[in-house]
């Protein structure tokens, strides 16, 4: 069974005066445990491939399967649950709540999958042990480097042990070293867990921590 399994993938965006038809039929087989990069200039369509594979949002036809399961035969909250059970997600901005202390962000995909207080912040407390943070669990994101806000997200992002991780540009905003120490969490993820992961990121050191590479071109993947 693929982890990711999509077929023929069209997305068109309906603006009032024109409409863009971005992806024109994707076709995209991700194996369990596989890290597959996306490139492509600016505006080609990542983040679009990227959040229909994550089942934010829908294609406008085209087929996609998710570790065995038809996602257009299911409801929007049988598809919100999917989502919280299979994905974890890390934006280029990170994205944490900033009126949410450290451990609170990091609990939130447990909380959206209706896991109880007390063992949603022990499972939380222990990623924060593995990374060697606990001492931030109280913090504000507000309080914290660029970096301790990218290990915070990469944290929330596995909190829930998802077999897919869905990364999009997650080093846009980070220094050198701080891009490396990200992929390199993110391979050890792999390695250790058997996570897949896709991702899409326009940085060159990308590229080696990759199994696969695509290009979107005129709205299809290209090897
Ligand atoms: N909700 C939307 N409504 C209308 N057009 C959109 C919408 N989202 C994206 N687009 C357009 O679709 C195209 C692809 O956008 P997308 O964000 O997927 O590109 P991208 O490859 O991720 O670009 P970047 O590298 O700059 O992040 C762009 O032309 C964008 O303006
Ligand atoms: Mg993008």
């Amino acid at each position: 069974m693929k982890a990711i399994h999509a077929t023929k993938i069209q997305k068109i965006y309906h603006r009032p005066s024109d409409s863009l038809e971005v992806l024109t039929g994707v076709d995209l087989q991700v194996t369990q445990g596989e890290v597959v990069l996306v490139k492509g200039r600016s505006g080609t369509g990542k983040t679009t491939l990227l959040k229909i594979i994550g089942c934010m949002e829908p294609p406008t036809s085209g087929i996609l399967h998710i570790l065995g399961t038809d996602t257009s035969k299911l409801t929007l909250e049988e598809l919100t649950q999917l989502r919280a059970k299979y994905f974890g997600f890390i934006f280029q901005s990170f994205n944490l709540l900033p009126a949410l202390t450290v451990l609170e962000n990091i609990e939130l995909p447990l909380a959206i999958r209706g896991v109880k207080r007390a063992p949603r912040k022990e499972e939380s407390e222990l990623v924060l042990d593995q990374f060697q943070l606990r001492h931030l669990a109280q913090r504000l994101p507000e309080e914290l480097s660029t970096g301790q806000i990218q290990r915070v997200a990469v944290m929330r992002a596995l909190v829930g042990k998802a077999p897919i991780l869905i990364a999009d540009e997650p080093a846009a905003n980070l220094d050198q070293e701080n891009a490396i120490s990200l992929f390199s969490m993110l391979r050890e993820v792999n390695d250790t867990r058997q996570t897949t992961i896709v991702l899409c990121s326009q940085k060159n050191l990308a590229n080696s921590y990759a199994d696969t590479i695509y290009r979107i071109e005129n709205g299809r993947l290209v090897t």
